[in-house]
């Protein structure tokens, strides 16, 4: 009896002890944010986007690539085809191979994906940006978070060497430095580059990145749903004409 009670209460102690440790998060949790793409109704702030996109291709891309978006795919950002061409152009890629057989460098097209840049052997490997705001546990929220919480090791706190202290970093530490500082770009559209202002931004446009086609989604359910609407209205004004007759034949 006393061998089942101490196994029971060895049992009980165990799952406490991990469920304690499971419900200690490893980072801070994360505020919540309010984003022009959230909810149901949400569409993206393209002019967020499109400085997000100044942000990413700026700062970002030295270190991130983004293979699965192609630079056609920017004029969904609202940007007109000749910008996106111009943009395009503006970043050499490896082409056909030259005498020597390495590939000569030429400008990108709109067919081309984001270029993906090269990172020393033996780095910390920054992810792919495509979809980095679906699969990245805490989406753009933690994104922003991030991008704005770097600062100062606390006092009895450790980031192992080559990290930096991030308290919405797993484990609070990173090897990514502050990407980020006021004015890091200069806004072709006036507006004050502040990190906080930067971060929503680049936010903004990784979100739409991982999901370009969110606001044709919400269009057409609205109009799906405008439709069922009027469909069922029609069906009441109908109904009741036809049982209008039953009722006065009776
Ligand atoms: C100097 C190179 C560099 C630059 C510039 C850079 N990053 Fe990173 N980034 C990294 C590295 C390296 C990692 C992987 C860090 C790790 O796993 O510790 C990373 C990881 C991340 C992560 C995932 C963080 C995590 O918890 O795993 C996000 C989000 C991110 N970067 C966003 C950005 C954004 C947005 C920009 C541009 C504003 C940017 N990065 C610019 C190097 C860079």
């Amino acid at each position: 009896m006393n061998i089942l009670r101490s196994a029971a209460v060895a049992l009980l102690g165990s799952c406490l002890v991990a469920s304690v440790a499971s419900a200690a998060p490893e980072h801070d949790p994360v505020p919540k944010q309010s984003w022009s793409f959230d909810g149901l109704l949400g569409h993206y702030d393209l002019a967020s986007a499109q400085r997000g996109f100044q942000v990413y291709e700026q700062v970002c891309s030295s270190c991130h690539g983004m293979r699965y978006v192609h630079f056609g795919d920017l004029t969904g950002l609202g940007l007109s085809r000749k910008d996106v061409m111009a943009i395009a152009a503006s970043h050499k890629v490896p082409g056909e191979p030259g005498p020597d057989d390495k590939p000569v460098l030429r400008p990108a097209t709109l067919d081309d994906p984001l270029p993906t840049p090269h990172v020393a052997p033996g780095a910390v490997v920054p992810p792919d940006q495509s979809d980095l705001a679906m699969v990245y546990p805490g989406g753009p929220d933690r994104i922003f978070a991030l991008l704005t919480a770097y600062g100062d090791v606390p006092k009895g706190a450790h980031a192992p060497p080559g990290t930096f202290w991030n308290r919405y970093a797993a484990s609070r530490a990173i090897a990514m430095p502050p990407p980020l500082r006021d004015d890091a770009v200069t806004y072709s559209d006036g507006t004050k580059a502040t990190l906080e202002q930067e971060a929503r931004d680049v936010t903004t446009f990784l979100a739409w990145a991982s999901d370009p086609h969110l606001d044709d989604r919400h269009r057409t359910g609205v109009r799906a749903g405008l439709y069922l609407l009027f469909l069922a209205v029609l069906l009441v004004i109908l109904k009741r004409r036809i049982w209008s007759n039953a009722h006065r034949n009776r």
